[in-house]
């Protein structure tokens, strides 16, 4: 049987999610014209899961889908290092273009304001965020997000993409553990 021991309290289910993010894409629908591309830029890893389930919920053609890797968390911790390590495959599409950064969790904000500041180094016109979670507690760089799905009190997170040393991404809710039990 599956094992729960872990979880101490289901935070955001998955029928949430997925409501959220059907919200979502008609929000940002509702504010590009309908000529003009979205570009969604995914953060790996952790915000695979919201952006797979965000996707198919646009009506229009003209949506593209792109990846940035970003990592500042080591290890099994939970404290950020500071040190926010980016590498993008596809910069040619940057370029003159507004970008949608889709991110699973804005916690001290260090990542948002490293992917930001390197997008419009390389020429995006303007960067908007999504943020499935927002940890406002946590911040340390004054930075918000123009989408936020959920707005959570400062406890550890797992699930739908943020993981404990690599593992629990795949778990379809986003619930708070019991630290000891990881
Ligand atoms: C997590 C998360 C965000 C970032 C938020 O990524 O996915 O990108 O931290 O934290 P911050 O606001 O304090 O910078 P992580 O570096 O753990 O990499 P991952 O997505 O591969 O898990």
């Amino acid at each position: 049987m599956e094992n729960t021991d872990y979880i101490k309290e289901v935070l955001i289910t998955h029928e949430e999610i997925v409501s959220y993010c059907k919200r979502l894409a008609i929000e940002i629908e509702d504010t590009f014209s309908e000529e003009e591309e979205i570009i969604l830029l995914c953060v790996l890893k952790g915000s695979l899961p919201f952006t797979a389930e965000l996707l198919p919920n646009f009506k229009r053609p003209n949506v593209i889908c792109e990846f940035i890797r970003a990592s500042s968390y080591e290890g099994k911790t939970s404290e950020s290092k500071g040190v926010i390590d980016i590498s993008c495959n596809t910069l040619e599409i940057i370029e003159g273009k507004t970008i949608i950064i889709l991110e699973d969790i804005l916690d001290t904000g260090k990542t948002l304001e490293a992917i930001k500041g390197y997008l419009m180094a390389k020429g995006a016109k303007e960067v908007k965020v999504a943020t499935l979670l927002d940890k406002p507690e946590r911040r340390i760089v004054d930075i918000y997000a123009d989408y936020v799905g959920f707005t959570i009190p400062n406890h550890f997170v797992i699930g739908f993409g943020l993981d404990y040393d690599e593992k629990y991404r795949n778990l379809k809710d986003i619930v708070i553990p019991y630290p000891e039990k990881l």
